[in-house]
């Protein structure tokens, strides 16, 4: 258990993890879109005006929520996925939960966070479906996953706009999105980020 790390230890452990894991040229997509979802999700906190421990948390969230793809490849299937497939993938995030508590970190808001990010903030989708609420640093961690995983090429969907993807994340506030959370973020892109 990784009970001993200072979050700044986990972020170097975890950077050293994701290079270990994903080591097949088709794999290595997850090293890029975590890196990015971590630094966007840090940027976001900052322009939101957190505190710095929890921008390192989100940081540290983004690096690791996609570690649980590693045991299960059919993320890198082309095309749609079977209802057996898609409950696998489901999974995922809980995957990356035990791989982080077991090697990088046991921080409770970061495991939280990592959880929680692909649940819908309304609770009727996304998983895995709990009744209590999403933290605000699952609900950051949520909206800077689906806008990095829109904006940059994955093999099971089509790219999207940075305006697009912004609509989308409009478009779903309130089922998928927090909706307050989403308007700062668009807020932010349209203020500082520039779309990278
Ligand atoms: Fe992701």
């Amino acid at each position: 258990m990784a009970d001993c790390f200072t979050l700044e230890e986990s972020i170097i452990k975890a950077q050293d993890f994701l290079e270990k894991l994903f080591t097949l040229e088709d794999e290595k997509s997850v090293i890029s879109h975590s890196k990015r979802v971590a630094l966007l999700a840090k940027k976001f906190a900052i322009y939101l005006e957190m505190e710095e421990l929890v921008q390192t948390k989100l940081y540290l969230a983004g690096l690791i929520h996609d570690l649980g793809k590693y045991s299960i490849q059919i993320w890198k299937k082309d095309g749609a996925f079977t209802t057996k497939e898609k409950e696998k993938m489901n999974g995922h995030s809980q995957e990356s939960v035990n791989l982080a508590y077991e090697k990088i970190t046991t921080n409770f808001d970061v495991m939280m966070a990592i959880r929680d990010s692909h649940r819908f903030v309304s609770g009727n989708g996304g998983y895995p479906r709990l009744l209590r609420e999403m933290t605000e640093m699952a609900q950051i961690l949520s909206i800077c996953d689906a806008y990095d995983a829109m904006t940059h090429r994955r093999t099971y969907q089509p790219i999207k706009t940075k305006i697009q993807a912004l609509q989308e994340l409009n478009d779903k506030q309130g089922t998928q999105f927090d909706p307050v959370m989403v308007q700062k973020f668009i807020e932010f892109n349209n203020a500082s980020f520039d779309g990278a």
